[in-house]
């Protein structure tokens, strides 16, 4: 078994949950604190023992590419003013991993982005692909759980979370078979059910180990619009009697697609930030 060395971050959709701030900047570019989003997110990959990054980007993410190359005159005058911390922190960014991109032509869904990599992975390679909305703090980068779920079982993982049931109907839930603690098998996908139909409270949340045949099955999922998603390869895996895994990772999740799951995560990456924690603190206990 080839260990996960590659993780594919599909980058190219509109964020329209964040418009106007998306306008004209990436999504993904958005601070958290002093950190964009995405950041975390190669950050988590790269502790997992990721060690190349394939973005897919589309128009308007060229931020993104620039976030990740060396910035040469901002290091210079980082260095002429003195300011090594700053310096230290802006440099160690495009050494994290190495960099690739490819561009998604059209918006054609997730799973359309992440083939427009394939040709990137070896034909019996899988790798792990990170959404770029859901930071999850915890001890184990969450995608180092699912590679240790994968090296294990070599089969597809799927990172999941708990959600109070009143909100099952926004997400997309999962009927799971418990095999052992925090891990199950996953029997089917339900995408945003009501309350009363939903098969349990546990959501599929974007960061995932594919193997080769996902990739094929995303291939066959393509729909009557050219469109192709990643969990109805999933659901084509399933029907063909194909396990799939689901992770229970450990962490708090932070929903950054989503206004209020930003802000949350903004006050906690925040309260432990050197910087600010203190006064933040005092500030938020100002608040009546
Ligand atoms: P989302 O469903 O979160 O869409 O995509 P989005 O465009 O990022 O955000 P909203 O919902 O419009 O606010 C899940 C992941 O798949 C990528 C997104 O960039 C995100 O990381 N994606 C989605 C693509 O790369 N291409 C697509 O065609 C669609």
């Amino acid at each position: 078994m080839k260990k996960i060395k590659k993780a594919i971050l599909p980058v190219a959709g509109f964020g329209t949950r964040f418009l106007p701030a998306t306008k004209a900047q990436p999504k993904e570019m958005l601070p958290i604190v002093d950190k964009p989003v995405i950041q975390y997110l190669v950050e988590e990959a790269v502790a997992s023992g990721i060690e190349e990054i394939i973005f897919v980007t589309g128009r308007g993410k060229r931020a993104i590419e620039d976030h990740f190359d060396t910035s040469y005159e901002l290091e210079r005058t980082l260095v002429e003013k003195d300011k090594h911390d700053l310096l230290d922190a802006v440099r160690k960014i495009s050494g994290l991993a190495r960099f690739s991109y490819v561009r998604q032509p059209e918006p054609l869904g997730d799973g359309h982005a992440i083939l427009c990599a394939r040709h990137l992975v070896h034909p019996d390679e899988s790798v792990a692909v990170l959404f770029g909305d859901d930071i999850i703090d915890g001890k184990t980068p969450a995608i180092k759980q699912l590679i240790d779920v994968y090296e294990k079982y070599t089969d597809p993982v799927i990172a999941l979370c708990t959600v109070p049931e009143e909100e099952v109907h926004r997400f997309g839930v999962v009927d799971p078979v418990k095999i052992d603690e925090r891990l199950f098998e996953i029997r089917k996908f339900v995408e945003k059910p009501k309350t009363e139909d939903a098969p349990s409270n546990l959501i599929a949340v974007g960061k995932y180990i594919i193997t080769p045949e996902v990739f094929d099955k995303l291939e066959e999922s393509i729909n009557d619009k050219g469109e192709i998603r990643l969990a109805n390869a999933f659901v084509r895996m399933i029907e063909c009697d194909r396990p799939i895994y689901g992770y229970q990772v450990e962490g708090t999740r932070y929903d950054c697609g989503d206004k209020l799951g930003f802000v949350q995560a903004t006050i906690q990456m925040g309260l432990k930030h050197p910087e600010i924690k203190d006064r933040l603190k005092q500030y938020l206990k100002s608040l009546k």
